[in-house]
């Protein structure tokens, strides 16, 4: 038996499915891939076979992994206390450097998760308008809790104006709070339009990732997400945009500065921490000062704001506004990107790559992609088959994109700053060979 099915055997004797996640589970190996260690953009498994990561840790590892300016940054946090429930001079900072950075932030308030940061921001967004509704979108991922966790792998009935019935994405969701989420598809705006006016003066809140990463990576169009802040503007609704993974994937501002457009709440996490738990939410004055000691509304906690995080996280904050930084990611992305494409036409597998910023979707079976954007249309056509071959002979090779085995459409890969460009050419030539083998 091998070390991993050792470990496998052992950990599913004390950890629920051997694991710490549901999501550590990879479909092609049929249990969590345990690691020795990691570091820059190299993962090691407990056999000691090396791969290039381009999962990131489902979206952390924007800086890689033991980048050398976080480490000293952890280390001086060691070296004041490493935790202690008061603010310092680095909290601060860190709201400082965030509010130059996000353009919708006035306010900042830090917490732990992305599961935390939505759960405070619909909350925010509840209390702020006195409302109860909250409209999401088709395979959006917001994290697991009941607020908002429905339909985000599973396809509802649509009805005549294009509000599309609630399917809790997991078992234990209350049916009573089905009333206050409603889901239409991504990029509709006259279904929006509809849905809202059928719950007018209702709504407390319309949130969206701007690029989908869940979706494996599709966009928002501009004007749409223009006339979205329109509408919000309009009913007083709050416009929250969950950039929990699109924060820091692109250029300094986010998507809301990709696009030009500004919600009333953001929510960050994953990269913000560079590998350390942090989440903010951050958005208008006066939205945020719902939240206590200013305001009714709770958001806060033990870890909220933790020294180790805070001090990772302002390292990060400063290396992201270095000019070479995106010119590297950009790099790197335009090289993967294009060149996954190219082989793909090369042997004639049907399909696209679309990435922005640090992370990307292989679209395996799925044509066209000025007109796709829908998770529906993706996920009638996405060759779910090709795809799991593809994982499994990547995995082989050395080459980590997890596979979580039932998503309907694309997961979202992404690489981080320390990948080279020959950590590209191997992988490019690995994927030309696995092409070979399995097109
Ligand atoms: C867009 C988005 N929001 C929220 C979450 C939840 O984040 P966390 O897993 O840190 O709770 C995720 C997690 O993948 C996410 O992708």
């Amino acid at each position: 038996m091998s070390l991993q099915k050792e470990m496998y055997a052992e950990a599913k004797q004390y950890m629920v499915g051997g694991g710490s996640a549901g999501g550590r589970f990879n479909a092609t190996l049929g249990q969590p891939l345990y690691m020795e260690r990691c570091e820059g953009a190299y993962l090691y498994d407990v056999e000691g076979k090396r791969y290039i990561d381009f999962h990131s840790s489902a979206g952390p590892a924007l800086f890689g992994y033991k980048h050398p300016r976080i480490e000293k940054a952890v280390l001086a946090a060691i070296e004041k206390g490493f935790y202690w429930g008061y603010d310092s001079q680095e909290t601060i900072d860190l709201a400082k450097e965030l509010c130059k950075l996000i353009p919708s932030a006035e306010r900042v308030r830090l917490v732990n998760t992305g599961t935390e940061v939505t759960l405070s921001a619909l909350r925010l967004a509840r209390a702020y308008t006195g409302r109860d509704i909250v409209i999401r979108f088709e395979g959006h991922f917001h994290g697991m809790h009941e607020m908002i966790w429905y339909n985000h792998n599973n396809e509802g009935k649509m009805d005549e104006i294009g509000e599309i019935e609630n399917i809790p994405d997991g078992a234990g969701f209350p049916k009573c709070f089905d009333a206050a989420v409603k889901n239409v598809e991504f990029n509709d705006y006259e279904a929006l339009e509809r849905v809202v006016a059928r719950y007018k003066d209702q709504v407390a809140a319309i949130i969206m990732e701007p690029i989908s990463y869940n979706c494996g990576c599709y966009p928002a169009r501009k004007e749409y997400l223009e006339k979205v802040r329109e509408l919000c503007t309009r009913e007083g609704i709050v416009l929250i945009f969950d950039e929990v993974i699109c924060g820091y994937r692109m250029r300094p501002g986010s998507a809301q500065a990709y696009y030009g457009v500004t919600p009333d709440l953001t929510t960050l996490a994953k990269a913000i921490g560079g590998g350390l738990p942090i989440a903010a939410l951050v958005g208008k004055k006066e939205i945020m000062e719902m939240g206590g000691p200013t305001g009714p509304a709770g958001v806060s906690g033990t870890y909220s704001g933790a020294l180790m995080p805070v001090m990772a996280a302002l390292e990060c904050a400063k290396m992201i506004q270095e000019p070479e930084f995106y010119d590297h990611i950009e790099k790197i992305g335009d090289a993967l990107y294009g060149g996954i494409e190219a082989l793909m036409k090369k042997h004639g597998i049907k399909g696209h790559v679309r990435g922005v910023g640090a992370r990307f979707a292989i679209y395996f079976g799925v044509e066209d992609p000025e007109d796709d954007y829908n998770w529906r249309k993706v996920k009638q056509t996405f060759d779910m088959e090709f795809n799991g071959k593809f994982l499994t002979e990547c995995l082989k090779e050395g080459i980590y994109f997890h596979n979580y085995g039932t998503s309907p459409v694309p997961a979202h890969n992404g690489f981080g700053i320390q990948h080279t460009m020959e950590d590209i050419e191997y992988t490019l030539d690995k994927i030309d060979q696995i092409f070979a083998r399995i097109k």
